[in-house]
């Protein structure tokens, strides 16, 4: 019996100035030294590309433990290396000291055209570099108001997953993000229950429980209550994770809200 993990993911997006984003990394590491949270609640920060060596030396100087506090990056490009300007490959940011890659964010699918078949290549290329990967999932408003959310999540849960895949998958409703708005508890219960139902075949098993977690529009207010849903991992922060508060507040709610469950 091992017990299962929750996470809480601050993704800065382009959001931290440099050294407002040390000194805001700074800020979380000195909150888990002085008030450390359960071992079962992992946090990362996703800062910016340009800001993955600083953050990784500010972590390095308090000095917890990875499984603790890690680093992630915000992408990364499908291959360990080549003639591709401007892009940065997992091989890269793994030797800055992330240890996860966010991959298939909206933001990125709908900025960059990313494919779900692109996604599934850089999931495959982050893995191969021991990265673990964080892909995000979710429908659009139109999609969900047509009924249309259960397919979109199957999917992309099919296209974006590669055949035995093990990372995390977060559940974003594109319509969440930014938008001060949650989806009602009843929602993401379905929606989690039914992502949970959709894993197994991209996992090629049963036996494996994926962290899935939720993000959109995530503070420490509604923090407790989407915690407290058996089906929930974790959540994935925007705005709320650019203040060292505010972030560690979530913290404290998630822990507050997830006793240590047992998975055989
Ligand atoms: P907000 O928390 O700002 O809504 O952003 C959510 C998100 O996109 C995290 O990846």
């Amino acid at each position: 019996m091992t017990t299962v993990p929750k996470f809480v993911i601050g993704n800065w997006k382009m959001q931290a100035r440099h050294e407002y984003g040390l000194e805001l990394a700074r800020g979380v590491a000195q909150g888990l030294r002085d008030n450390p949270p359960p071992s079962h609640l992992h946090t990362i920060l996703c800062p910016p590309f340009t800001q993955l060596a600083g953050v990784h030396s500010e972590l390095d100087e308090i000095g917890l433990p990875n499984e603790q506090l890690a680093l992630g990056a915000q992408d990364c490009y499908p291959a360990a290396s080549g003639p591709f300007t401007g892009d940065i490959s997992p091989q890269m940011i793994k030797a800055l000291g992330a240890s996860y890659v966010i991959l298939g964010h909206s933001e990125r699918r709908q900025n960059h055209g990313e494919t779900d078949a692109v996604i599934r290549q850089k999931v495959k290329a982050a893995t191969a570099a021991g990265v673990t990967p964080i892909v995000c999932i979710g429908e659009h408003l139109a999609e969900r108001n047509e009924g249309r959310a259960a397919s979109v999540l199957a999917s992309q849960i099919e296209g974006s997953l590669t055949r035995g895949f093990r990372g995390i998958v977060a559940y974003e409703p594109v319509w969440a993000i930014g938008s001060g708005i949650t989806p009602s508890h009843e929602e993401l219960q379905r929606k989690l229950t039914l992502i949970r139902a959709l894993l197994p075949m991209r996992l090629m098993t049963d036996d494996i429980r994926v962290p899935v977690l939720y993000g959109g529009s995530v503070t420490s207010v509604q923090a407790p209550s989407i915690m407290s849903i058996e089906a929930v991992d974790g959540v994935l922060v925007g705005s709320a994770s650019l203040e060292a508060q505010s972030f560690l507040d979530i913290i404290t709610a998630a822990a507050e809200a997830t006793t240590p469950q047992l998975t055989s």
